[in-house]
This record gives structure tokens, sequence and C-alpha cells, in this order.
């Protein structure tokens, strides 16, 4: 159940800042942080005091007969605020901070896929369930970390799910650290292995080295043993049939063999290695977004070049970002 339109009910009219929601999240440094919306602070249902009567009604004996009796429970707007403190313990990108299902822009049937396996994946998500999670792959700047974000978004501020997203060269360079100071790798790797989702953004990327190999390998078998949910984003590709299947049978290469070979260099598969990426298809459903998908970062940063608007809110708010 969400948090939304509690504060709004009252009213007719529903607050132009967030929705209903009751919460917003913005940009804060190279953070994406939520917080209660003004329209929400002062609590209209336990007017502050945090709780709530709520009416019973149970037979204790066959005698008396059913029986109505009060008990005190938490309001709301306790919960409301210890998903929003959790949500800012996720770790998620400034950059992200606006991603909604709705603010995503499909541009080909793949973006489309991508976006209906996300919204599906966090609005069916089972609490008491075991849930399959999502890999996106595909080039810079398609929205990979964009649906990554709504999917956990919705999931900790609408429904009290535990997440946490991590991008992977700051794991292993966090793992490392801990190492200096004398940790195991058990013992950072602990609390990601545990959370209910986990997001791991860029995989594929690093050095490919065995320190590397062998963190992930941990951090995967133990969130696969445990039944638990991991999100995946790549800018590897997925899919070695279908590239490889053009060798000619006299031996000769053609250019789009040569380049079919420099691709499998660019296989998921190869990087993080047959282990890692058989229990990745066990515990995932994929989408590939294909090469020519455009790049949001920079059509972005092309229509904001030639003709800058003078001052003004969009000027303000691109200079924060
Ligand atoms: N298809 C899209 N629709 C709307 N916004 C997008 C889309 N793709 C990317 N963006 C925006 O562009 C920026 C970069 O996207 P991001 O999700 O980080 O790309 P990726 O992770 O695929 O490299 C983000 O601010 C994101 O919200
Ligand atoms: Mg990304
Ligand atoms: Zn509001
Ligand atoms: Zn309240």
């Amino acid at each position: 159940m969400g948090l939304g339109m509690t504060a709004s009910k009252a009213s007719a009219e529903v607050c132009g800042e967030c929705r209903g929601k009751t919460y917003v999240i913005d940009r804060r440094g190279d953070r994406a942080q939520a917080r209660v919306c003004a329209c929400s602070a002062r609590c209209g249902v336990c007017e502050g005091r945090g709780y709530v009567y709520e009416e019973r009604e149970q037979s204790f004996s066959a005698k008396v007969g059913p029986k109505r009796y009060e008990v005190l429970v938490e309001c709301v707007c306790q919960r409301r605020a210890q998903r929003v403190t959790h949500f800012n313990e996720v770790g998620l990108p400034g950059v992200v901070a606006h991603a909604s299902f709705d603010s995503y822009r499909a541009f080909n049937e793949a973006q489309d896929r991508a976006r209906s396996l996300a919204k599906h994946f966090a609005l069916r998500f089972d609490k008491a369930g075991v849930n399959k999670g999502f890999i996106l792959s595909g080039p810079v700047g398609t929205g990979k970390t964009h649906l990554m974000a709504a999917s956990l978004s919705h999931l900790v501020l609408e429904m009290g799910v535990q997440a946490r997203y991590v991008e992977i060269s700051l794991l292993y360079s966090t793992i490392r650290r801990g190492f200096q100071e004398g940790k195991s790798g058990g013992e950072i790797i602990g609390p990601l292995s545990e959370v209910e989702v986990l997001a791991i953004d860029e995989l594929g990327k690093g050095r490919g080295s065995q320190f590397e190999m062998e963190t992930m390998d941990e951090l995967i078998a133990r969130r696969y043993n445990a039944g638990k949910t991991t999100l995946f984003a790549t800018n590897y590709s997925l899919e070695p049939e279908r590239r490889s299947a053009r060798a000619t049978p006299s031996g000769y290469r053609t250019t789009e063999d040569a380049k079919s070979t420099l691709r499998e260099a660019e296989l998921l598969r190869e990087r993080v290695g047959e282990r890692i990426y058989s229990r990745l298809c066990e515990m995932c459903d994929f989408v590939e977004l294909p090469k020519e998908t455009p790049d949001q970062r920079r059509m972005r940063q092309e229509l904001e070049r030639p003709a800058p608007p003078p001052g003004g809110m969009r000027a303000g708010r691109r200079a924060s970002e």
C-alpha cells in the first residue's frame, strides 16, 4: 500500500508539488534525496501525535460474544517518515532523482519492453515471496539507471521494501578500503547480501581482476542462495549467439566477422565469467537495448547548447545539475 492520497483526500485539490504522493525526491549534491512534502508536514490524521486509535473486534469468549476495543497503531505519517529516511540511504545518484516510469521515453520497441519489465517488476513485487529481478543491457544514456531508480523509488517509498543501489567500481573500492582496514570481504559484503533488493549498476566494468571476480561471485552467490532479488544494468552485450552466427565456411573473415569478434570481447558473459553469468540468467529477466538507441545525455546537451534560455528557472536548475 502506498503513502499517497492520505493528505489530499481531505481536500479535493491534489498538491501540485508532490501530486498527492506526500513526498518529493530531488537532487541534493550527487545524491537523490527524498523529503516529506510541505503539504504533509503537519499530519491531519493524528494531529502530530504519531499514532492513532484503531477499532478492533474480537470474540474472547462464546458467552460474552464479540467485543469492540481500541488499539494504538502507528500513524501513516510515521511510516512515511521512515520510508523517506530509508530512501535517503539507498544511494541513488542525483542524475536520476526525477526518474519515474512516466518520465521514461521509449524511442524503440526494446526501450518499451525495458520500461514494461521494470514497471511490472516494481508494481507486482511480492514482499512475502521470491521475486525475479531484471538485467538491462545497452549503450550509455539510454535510461538503464533511470529505470532502476524508478523501480527502487517505488519499492522503498510506496511499498516499504528495503533496497540499496551500488555502482560497481565504487563497490570494489569500498571493499578494497575495508580490506586495508582489516575487515574481511564477507564483513563488507554482508549488508549488501542481505538487503531485500540490491541494484548493481555498471556490471562488467572494472579491471576484471581476480579480486573483483571473487567479490562479485560471493555477493551474487549469497544473494542467490538467500533467494534475494537483484537488479543489474550493464553496457555489455547479452547476446552472443546472434553476433557470432555469421562465420563463413571458407575461413575467410569478412569485416562483419572481424566486428563480431571485436564485439565478443564486449560480452557480459566474457566479462563476468560463466558461473556468474548463468546465475544472472536464472535470477533475472532481461532486455537488451540496441546500439542505435539514442543517448539522452548527449541529446539533452545538444538541445541545451545552441539556445540557452536567458536566465530564469531552467538555467538556474541546470547550474545545480
Ligand atoms: N529513455 C529515457 N527517457 C527519459 N529520460 C532518460 C531516458 N534515458 C535517459 N534519460 C535521462 O538521461 C540521464 C542519463 O540516463 P541514465 O539512466 O543514467 O542512462 P544509462 O544508465 O543508460 O547510461 C538521466 O537523467 C535520465 O533520467
Ligand atoms: Mg547508468
Ligand atoms: Zn504535496
Ligand atoms: Zn500522523
